[in-house]
């Protein structure tokens, strides 16, 4: 069992499950073993949850929303703005859960601390901002009136990419909208993904049931927590691969549900000719190697105008070749850990495939551990399985384009539609390019990597469906209900 131990009141017990407002040992044979990246140590080891206990953690859910779903706004607003003072407070023990258990550098650590602190602050609005219409009727005598309820139940299935963030992202506005959740971190992450926060909303008063964490195995009960009854809706932000298969269940399956998915990205980082190269080249590192590239909107592909070509490419190996590698602990370390053995064979496959496919590799080194340092590729084209697919780490291709319409070609040459970016120094251009691209988010003269509370979040294509944040997560986490009055008596046919 593990306890942070910057502070006496440090949190503790994340060997157990959170379900109706207690905290209680799994009951099922199999163990989680929680293990630090970097290092390998175990950290902590969690005897899995039951389907029993699943549906437990769903009846208690069930009830406590109902009850939830009256109260004020103020007091759902309350809670939040507690949650936040307590993220405040715990800030450096929170931080160090994230390097520790999901291999963040330092800097990334802060970042996600920020990015799940502002959408806690922001649902601290949500509760005031829901609001309904009336709209006119062609009936005689009748008026309509278009009611935001809270939509229930929401199942919550999070990654272990920014998992004290993504798994915020989804709850704090389900609840403060009056809903309750039952919430599956990935398996990597419990801890930070699910056990934490957890912690913190106890601790923040949060009723008992509104918030179950249930950790467990995709696979085992990943199919039960989507089908069940109780969920009206399934925040799932993961995998396209097991984003379809959600979709599908809670689509086809014998109850109805709506899903939000946040799902796969291919996002492309276009140079174009008249860009200010040398911030272009540091954009280039930093919206590509951030977590060592283990984030859906990561770049993915750099897609640079034939005229610079060679002159980014220099300027990018040497910038790239500056970059600390290691123990994410220390403050200068650009580059850490991947998360686990699955996905480093995979990038290991990843860069033998394209030694085979006829990519250029211009920077490699040593893998150690789970440590792989940066690897750059250039004279990649549009068909190599760097361009067409996800990569999730520090390895990067870098595609040649023969001018601005072949560049938009290429950024559009993907199953995928999450974020993109693009350099130029004319605005006016940037807007054009932009508004070609199919993507859910572009980002001007900065990097795909960019998530604000108030800015609608998602993609299309592959990479899902729904949006984050602001009013269009309001939207997401309430149900609409037409109500209409008939003030005098209707004229009927017969
Ligand atoms: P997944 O394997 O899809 O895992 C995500 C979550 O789904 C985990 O909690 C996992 O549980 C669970 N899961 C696995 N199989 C399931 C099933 N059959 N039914 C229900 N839940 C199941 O993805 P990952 O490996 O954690 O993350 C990498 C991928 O996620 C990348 O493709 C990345 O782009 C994408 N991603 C997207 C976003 C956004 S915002 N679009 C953010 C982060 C990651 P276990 O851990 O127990 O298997």
């Amino acid at each position: 069992m593990s306890s942070n131990d910057n502070s006496s009141n440090a949190y503790s017990d994340f060997h157990l499950q959170f379900i109706g407002g207690e905290w209680q040992k799994g009951k099922d044979d199999s163990i989680n073993t929680d293990t630090n990246p970097y290092n390998g140590d175990t950290i902590v080891e969690i005897q899995q949850a039951t389907k029993d206990q699943l549906d437990e953690a769903y009846d208690a859910a069930d009830q406590a929303q109902a009850k939830w779903a009256k109260t004020t706004p103020a007091e759902r607003a309350a809670v939040m703005y507690k949650v936040v003072s307590i993220l405040d407070q715990r800030q450096e023990e929170i931080v160090d859960w994230l390097i520790k258990e999901s291999g963040s550098t330092r800097i990334k650590a802060m970042v996600e601390f920020s990015s799940a602190r502002a959408i806690t602050l922001e649902a601290a609005s949500f509760p005031n901002r829901v609001h309904g219409e009336i709209r006119p009727s062609n009936t005689p005598g009748k008026e309509n009136f278009i009611y935001r309820e809270p939509i229930g139940v929401v199942a919550v299935i999070s990654p272990w990419n920014f998992p004290l963030h993504l798994t915020q992202r989804s709850i704090a506005p389900a609840l403060a909208l009056g809903n309750a959740v039952v919430l599956k971190p990935a398996s990597d992450t419990p801890i930070t993904g699910g056990l934490l926060l957890a912690k913190v909303f106890e601790e923040a008063g949060l009723p008992k049931g509104l918030l179950n964490v249930v950790v467990g195995s995709g696979s085992e009960i990943g199919d039960a927590i989507v089908e069940h009854k109780a969920p009206s809706l399934v925040s799932f932000t993961g995998s396209t691969s097991v984003g379809q298969h959600i979709g599908e269940l809670a689509n086809g399956g014998e109850y109805i549900k709506q899903v939000a998915l946040e799902l796969g990205g291919n996002s492309p980082f276009v140079v174009l000719k008249d860009a200010d190269i040398e911030q272009a080249v540091k954009a280039a590192a930093f919206g590509k190697f951030l977590h060592q590239g283990q984030i859906c909107i990561a770049i993915n592909r750099v897609i640079v105008e034939d005229e610079i070509y060679d002159d980014f490419v220099e300027r990018f190996l040497a910038h790239v070749k500056t970059l600390n590698v290691g123990d994410p602990s220390k403050q200068d370390t650009a580059i850490g850990p991947i998360i686990n053995e699955k996905q480093l064979k995979s990038l290991k496959d990843k860069i033998a495939k394209a030694q085979d496919e006829g990519a250029k590799m211009i920077l490699s080194g040593e893998i150690e551990g789970q440590v792989v340092p940066p690897h750059i590729f250039t004279e990649v084209t549009r068909e190599m399985d760097l361009s067409c697919n996800e990569v999730f780490g520090p390895l990067v291709g870098i595609i040649r384009a023969k001018d601005e319409d072949d560049a938009l070609s290429i950024a559009n040459d993907s199953m995928y539609g999450l974020s993109s970016a693009v350099f130029t120094a004319d605005m006016q251009k940037g807007l054009r390019f932009a508004r070609g691209i199919r993507a859910g988010m572009t980002h001007i003269n900065d990097i795909s990597v960019n998530d604000e509370s108030n800015t609608p979040f998602g993609g299309e294509k592959n990479s899902g469906i729904g949006r984050f944040n602001g009013e269009w997560v309001l939207e997401e986490f309430t149900r609409t209900h037409w109500i209409s009055m008939q003030n005098k008596p209707r004229q009927y046919p017969f």
